[in-house]
């Protein structure tokens, strides 16, 4: 984690430079509080410094109210009370409400605001809702209605599909915790690419899985996923192929063929997220680059699911890209008696779902094309508006177009992604630094940006962004012209 800690704090002194990284890593959660640090010596012998930088980079923190502890008995992490930056991982401020536009705002949150079709789903929902009155209100594995509707959609999407191989949940992230509640064993090693979504590896972690990661960035590599299978005994993967969080990118159908095959040969499982799977940017987003209207979209590759024995694959789905993450709707797409494990599952966890939300998400499920259509044009003007503002007010930064999904995926010249959220954070942005979607520290030299919201918010949140870039040894936590970070 501590890679690159002198790189990106040139001309500070090594103590404060060391305390500074330590503090970031508090502040975006990969250092949780109460986390024991090495000891001050461990820690020199570990980075190749002095005992006495060490040592005055704990007493840094323990005076700037991120560690407590002393000499002999050990230091751990805490945060300070009175601190406005108490919040590390999620922005406390959200409040579901639109964000402020300006040059406050939120890079952190790759999510859209609802489309207006939501509204009227949920009156019609509401209409309906007498009829389930006289009823008691648990459906553990969702309401039939809204599984057929489910079904329905894999089935034309290739994927023949009954409603009994559906479980809805509340959101995909529920979804992913009941299956590995339900699949993994504690201890057991699951594959994610590397990068990979934050809050899926912390289930994973959570869950008493270990991360094993598989480089991504350049693709898919099937035969080198089939040897670090063989060679750390995992046999399960978690994967989101169908426009992969933070990359965009999307697996071809001819690699989904081979991981098929490489999946019946192993005998692996894989667990495929499939919540940005409606986000496909691969006409619309060169048709706004250009100035066109969108040409008709291109074929979507079928689900993983299509190419490899039933039991073997299980599907994570979720309406919140797609509609609207305040309907906290996702769900399982497995083998019937999985399914039925599954429910059994959730039956000890919550019960089921909320009604009137699962009523709207099927009303919504009629309206998909449309609004999918309407999603994928709009992502992509936002797009196209964030990576003109890079490209104006960044031009040192590579920011690759994404197939699909809703954000950029940045390399910086410089491993300085921790150090620029944090100095992004004390001029109002929020914002993810790239090692928050990376194992031990990985991606310093990344950045995810999303364009989920309107260009008119885009462009000054991307002004601030220049100047925290800017801001090189400025925005140190420790330094003696500042007080606040
Ligand atoms: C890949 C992926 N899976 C799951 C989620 C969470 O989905 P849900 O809101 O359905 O829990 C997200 C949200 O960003 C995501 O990007």
């Amino acid at each position: 984690m501590l890679t690159d800690w002198r790189v990106s704090n040139e001309g500070v002194p090594g103590y404060r430079a060391l305390a500074d990284r330590l503090r970031l890593l508090v502040l975006d959660g990969r250092l949780p509080v109460d986390t024991v640090l090495p000891s001050e010596r461990t820690l020199a012998e570990a980075l190749q410094t002095s005992r006495t930088t060490t040592t005055s980079a704990y007493r840094l923190l323990r005076e700037s109210g991120f560690a407590e502890g002393s000499q002999g008995a050990g230091t751990w992490t805490t945060l300070p009370r009175d601190s406005k930056l108490e919040s590390p991982i999620w922005p406390e401020h959200l409040s579901g409400e639109a964000e402020p536009s300006g040059p406050n705002g939120d890079f952190s949150s790759a999510a859209l605001e609802a489309p207006a079709e939501l509204y009227p789903a949920y009156q019609a929902a509401l209409a309906e809702l007498p009829r389930f009155l006289p009823g008691n209100g648990y459906v553990t594995a969702g309401l039939p209605l809204l599984r057929e509707r489910i079904a329905q959609q894999y089935t034309e999407s290739g994927l023949p599909t009954t409603p009994e191989q559906i479980l809805v949940t509340n959101g995909a992230l529920q979804a992913l915790h009941l299956v590995l509640d339900v699949v993994m064993e504690r201890g057991d090693r699951v594959l994610v690419e590397h990068p990979t979504y934050p809050a899926a590896a912390q289930t994973i972690r959570d869950s008493g899985g270990r991360c094993v990661p598989l480089p991504i960035e350049d693709g898919w590599d099937i035969a080198r996923m089939s040897t670090l299978l063989r060679q750390t005994g995992a046999h399960l993967a978690y994967l989101m192929i169908d426009f992969h969080n933070p990359t965009g990118r999307l697996m071809e159908e001819s690699e989904r063929r081979d991981l098929g095959a490489m999946i019946a040969d192993t005998g692996c499982r894989i667990i495929v997220d499939e919540t940005m799977r409606n986000l496909d940017l691969r006409t619309t987003l060169p048709a706004a680059r250009a100035g066109k209207p969108a040409p008709a979209p291109l074929p979507m590759p079928r689900p993983l699911a299509a190419f490899a024995p039933a039991e073997h694959v299980i599907t994570l789905g979720s309406a919140s890209k797609t509609f609207w993450g305040g309907l906290r709707i996702g769900w399982i797409r497995a083998s019937q008696p999985l399914i039925r494990r599954l429910a059994l599952a959730r039956g000890n966890e919550d019960l089921g779902g909320p009604l009137l939300e699962q009523l709207a998400t099927a009303h919504l499920l009629e309206n998909l094309t449309p609004i999918r259509l309407h999603r994928q044009q709009l992502l992509a003007e936002r797009a196209v508006a964030l990576h003109d503002a890079l490209r104006e007010q960044l031009p040192q930064w590579k920011v690759p177009m994404p197939q699909g999904g809703l954000s950029l995926w940045c390399q910086l010249p410089e491993p300085r992604s921790s150090h620029v959220a944090a100095a992004a954070r004390a001029m109002g942005i929020w914002l993810t630094p790239g090692p928050r979607f990376g194992l031990d520290g990985a991606f310093e030299s990344r950045i995810r940006l999303p364009f989920a919201r309107p260009a008119q918010d885009l462009l000054p949140m991307t002004e601030v962004l220049a100047q925290a870039w800017h801001s090189r040894g400025r925005a140190h936590a420790f330094d003696d012209d500042m007080t606040t970070v």
